[in-house]
């Protein structure tokens, strides 16, 4: 389906073309001097580190982790860089990727004068980060088949709109977005486009990582937390044009990204292939998982997904989500959310973990 988007032409003259980096950034932001370790400074071989009040004497544990970690994770975005067609510089690595939403809000985000514009429904800390930043979220709703609604927004865009959130595939909703019509989106807001890509390891459309060499006001979030099987670790990407990353840098807390979880990213990186073994078999178990949940009398549509989860609507969510409970299975409840009345949201599991969740479901 071919989708024309307009936008305000007073605001947005000809989209992307136009933007302005440094003017989108707060004024804080951009004059700030960022904090700058001793070690940030040095470079070569040090024969003793005494900068950093470090405890030079060890840890009480049988690895040290008495040092500071590198505060670039350098490794990490080389080895991510070479499996992309980016730059190391065009990567943020954090603390989660919802460290990556929370710093999008404080460098671009003016307190009480800027908003942002959600895509309901959809994940909600893009919400709460707004709330706990003091900017107002403006919502165009999906569609009822949750597509966007490109009038929507259109309609909810202001002067003062610095962030657009898309998720895709989209939580709850498990779909993804066609990438010619987020790339329409990319192209007419003056803004940040931000995709966030935490579930695109399951899905048929391919990632937007790329099209950061081509879209200034393009970030493209992603995470370890599910397709690598490394939530416990919390670490999350940002991929953007060199500008925008150079601001994450600036905002960032010096250490955000732990020793530990460095060293087991990495150790992570050598088992790669297990990791696509792993897709593979999530996305297998979701189909057998969706064609046993159709049969259920109470299952009211299964919505295409291309995500680890899947969005089912029942005649009952309340009472399932507690019987389930019962039963300690906890899935996701999201009935009460915009478009999902009726809604469970059920990880794909193991197949064990799939066959006591329906066996629970059969004595409904
Ligand atoms: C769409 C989406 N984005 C981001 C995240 C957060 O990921 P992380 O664990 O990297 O903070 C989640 C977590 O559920 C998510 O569903």
């Amino acid at each position: 389906m071919a989708v024309v988007l307009l936008l305000p032409t007073a605001y947005y003259p000809i989209g992307f073309m136009n933007f302005d980096l440094e003017k989108l950034v707060r004024e804080n932001v951009r004059n700030l001097t960022p904090y700058s370790s001793a070690r940030k400074e040095f470079s070569g071989a040090a024969q003793i580190f005494l900068d950093a009040n470090e405890n030079s004497f060890g840890s009480p544990l049988p690895e040290n982790f008495n040092r500071y970690p590198d505060p670039q994770q350098t490794a990490i975005k080389e080895k991510i860089a070479g499996w992309n067609d980016v730059k190391p510089n065009q990567i943020f690595v954090g603390n989660g990727s919802d460290e990556a939403i929370d710093l999008l809000f404080r460098i671009f985000c003016r307190p009480q004068i800027d908003n942002v514009l959600i895509c309901p429904p959809t994940y909600g800390m893009y919400e709460v980060s707004a709330e706990i930043n003091d900017v107002k979220i403006r919502r165009a709703n999906l569609t009822e088949d949750f597509g966007l609604d490109f009038e929507a927004i259109k309609n909810a865009i202001d002067e003062n709109t610095k962030l657009l959130f898309v998720c895709s595939p989209n939580n709850p909703t498990g779909n993804s977005f066609a990438q010619a019509e987020i790339l329409k989106l990319v192209k007419s807001f003056q803004g940040i486009v931000i995709v966030d890509e935490a579930y695109i390891h399951f899905s048929r459309e391919k990632s937007l990582v790329n099209e950061t060499n081509n879209f200034p006001n393009l970030v493209v979030l992603q995470t370890f937390s599910k397709a690598w099987g490394l939530a416990g670790l919390r670490v999350g990407l940002a991929f953007a044009g060199e500008g925008i990353i150079k601001f994450f840098n600036r905002v960032k807390s010096p250490y955000n990204v732990s020793q530990i979880a460095q060293q087991a990213v990495l150790q992570a990186f050598e088992n790669k292939s297990q990791v696509e073994e792993t897709i593979a078999e999530i996305i297998s178990e979701r189909q057998k998982l969706v064609e046993k949940l159709r049969k259920f009398s109470f299952v009211k549509r299964i919505y295409p997904t291309d995500a680890n989860f899947v969005l089912v609507k029942t005649a009952d969510a309340d009472s399932i989500y507690k019987f389930l409970l019962d039963e300690k299975i906890v899935v996701r409840n999201r009935s009460n959310v915009e478009l999902c009345a009726g809604c469970l949201r059920i990880t794909v599991g193991t197949p064990d973990e799939n066959e006591l969740l329906l066996n629970s479901l059969r004595k409904l």
